[in-house]
């Protein structure tokens, strides 16, 4: 049977997230920025997805003062469509609501449809354009950011 975990980051994941960089981005982080956000950043949190004792996934975001800019999700493609995004950015945005934070952002490639749905149904909204933004490409960032959400009215 498939056991799902998502947990913390640790050192010790530096090598499957830095493999999992080069097959799910155009332009993968280095191990070393990886690495520098697992073990020297304290702004940086991090969550991997463990199906069955392999890395499926991860997730992270930089927590500047009440804002958490999220900065990379990503699944291996053998494990895509099962709801692991879905699932670290959920765990990411609840941790994060619990240490205080009220706004979420995040950049992603226009042509992104898979990520740009992933945001939408976590309550992302579209917000600004940066032009040009990826060097690869050319192409534009949008940046998206959650609010808080309403509270209930009377
Ligand atoms: C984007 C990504 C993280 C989604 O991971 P995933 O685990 O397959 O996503 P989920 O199964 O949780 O899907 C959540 C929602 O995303 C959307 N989605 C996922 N894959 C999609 C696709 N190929 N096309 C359109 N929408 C898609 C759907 O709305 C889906 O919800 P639904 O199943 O109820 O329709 C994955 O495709 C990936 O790693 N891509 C490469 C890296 C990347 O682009 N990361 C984002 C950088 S900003």
């Amino acid at each position: 049977m498939d056991k799902l975990i998502v947990r913390t980051a640790e050192a010790g994941d530096i090598d499957a997230i830095a493999a999992m960089e080069q097959v799910c981005f155009s332009t993968p982080w280095s191990r070393e920025s990886i690495a520098h956000d697992l073990t020297d950043n304290s702004m940086a949190q991090y969550l991997v997805a463990e199906l069955d004792g392999v890395i499926a996934g991860y997730g992270g975001m930089w927590v500047i003062v009440d804002e958490g800019h999220i900065t990379n999700v990503a699944v291996l493609p053998r494990y895509r469509n099962k709801k692991i995004a879905t699932l670290l950015m959920s765990v990411l945005l609840t941790a994060g609501e619990r240490q205080g934070i009220r706004r979420f952002t995040l950049e992603v490639r226009s042509s992104n449809e898979a990520a740009k749905a992933l945001y939408r149904k976590l309550n992302f909204k579209e917000a600004g354009l940066r032009k040009g933004y990826y060097q690869d490409t050319g192409e534009d960032a949008l940046i998206m950011w959650r609010d808080p959400a309403e509270p209930p009215k009377n």
